[in-house]
């Protein structure tokens, strides 16, 4: 097992890594000497895999557990389910000394800490991510929210959790598609923070892609490591924080002017990213050479790079920038790499510059 450590003074928190983690949930959960009453949130087809042996584990180590399922994908991030599981909390009588386990993806993870972060103005919460993109990203750093109607995330809170238990067997289970997806933000790491990460996920990727879990265990672990560092300096992103950001800002419009659904959130910033190499190459000296290296990477892991992008869907990507809750006093910034493993952010890029990057992505 690997162990990565977030350090945010006295809300510091360790991340684990390896195969079969999941049985040592309610044993870690002792060791943190958390409230006996505690909920385990998860999602209909987390809870079908892994709640049977969460459960065990926190009731052989003397917890009282609740289960809380409710159903996948992103439409379960809503104030809704929020409401759903405070009932359920409430029925169960967890109290402030109580806690909630977050077992599944991102969705499960944004919605279960942001429940955590609320109820009775804040109880503790654990991470038990089960995709890739949760391992490497979003159980890490402490964002937690749900989504609106006018769009994903507006409701939330920054709240860390107290561990994170990211068990590399639960992902045998994952669709290929969602595997895939993950290895975006993998690469992203490569990209903004470590060139040789980068390199080596050039030379074995193929591996990757079978999921040996011992190489992808010191690949999630670097992951973890840089996301923990960043966040470590950064924690409610007033500056650095936005490096985590590359490729997002065209991703999050893909994702939303082609109906959140069609493109999985990997492959948006799949996309994305490889734009805003391109606009790094015209903006911010970017070697022509690296733009090719991360299309080719990309590519190798099975992402779309490019999209039908009609002058209609266009205009639509600019209005979706707009209105991206990363965008303050009208102003789209970006963030652009020198090289790989170096970006800087905040950069402010014309549109004309976006529309020539758009161009390269365009089919
Ligand atoms: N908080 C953050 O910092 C942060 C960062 C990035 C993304 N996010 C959020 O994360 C969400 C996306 O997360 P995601 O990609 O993990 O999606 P997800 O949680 O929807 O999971 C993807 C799909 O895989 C299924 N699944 C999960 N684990 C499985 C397993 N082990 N075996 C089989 N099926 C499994 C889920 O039921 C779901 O259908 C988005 O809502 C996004 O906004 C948050
Ligand atoms: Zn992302």
């Amino acid at each position: 097992m690997r162990v990565v450590n977030v350090s945010l003074g006295d809300r510091s928190y360790p991340i684990h890594i390896g195969p079969g983690l999941l049985a040592t949930l309610g044993r870690e959960c002792a060791r943190l000497k958390l409230g006996t009453r505690c909920a385990v949130i998860t999602d209909t087809n987390v809870g079908k895999r892994c709640a049977k042996t969460a459960l065990r584990s926190l009731t052989r180590a003397g917890f009282a557990p609740v289960l809380i399922t409710v159903p996948a994908g992103e439409t379960a991030k809503s104030l809704k389910n929020v409401q759903t599981c405070y009932d359920r909390l409430a029925a169960h009588r967890l109290e402030r000394k109580s806690f909630i386990v977050a077992l599944g993806g991102g969705v499960v993870g944004d919605l279960a800490g942001f429940v955590a972060a609320t109820y009775l103005r804040g109880i503790d919460f654990v991470q038990v991510p089960t995709t890739l993109l949760a391992q490497v990203d979003s159980s890490v750093g402490g964002k937690v929210g749900v989504n609106l109607k006018a769009g994903k995330n507006l409701v939330g809170a920054f709240y860390q959790p107290r561990l994170v238990l990211a068990d590399l067997t639960t992902l045998a289970t994952l669709p290929e598609r969602e595997f895939r997806a993950g290895l975006a933000e993998v690469i992203k790491y490569g990209i903004i923070y470590d060139a040789k990460l980068f390199a080596r996920l050039e030379r074995d990727l193929p591996r990757r892609r079978r999921r040996q879990t011992q190489p992808l265990a010191e690949v999630v672990a670097r992951c973890c490591a840089i996301k923990a560092e960043v966040v470590g300096q950064d924690e409610t992103e007033s500056g650095l924080r936005a490096i985590l950001n590359f490729g997002h800002t065209i991703g999050h419009a893909i994702e939303n002017i082609s109906g959140y659904g069609k493109y999985l959130h990997g492959e948006a910033i799949s996309i994305g990213q490889v734009a805003a190499a391109e606009l790094s190459a015209a903006q911010s000296g970017l070697p022509q050479r690296d733009v090719a290296r991360i299309e080719n990477l990309f590519r190798a892991a099975g992402l779309p790079v490019t999209m039908k992008l009609n002058p209609a869907a266009r205009k639509k990507i600019f209005a979706a920038m707009r209105l991206d809750k990363k965008v303050s006093g009208g102003e789209i910034k970006f963030v652009l790499a020198r090289k790989i493993g170096r970006v800087v952010w905040g950069q402010r890029v014309a549109e004309a510059a976006v529309n020539a990057a758009l161009d390269k992505v365009s089919r």
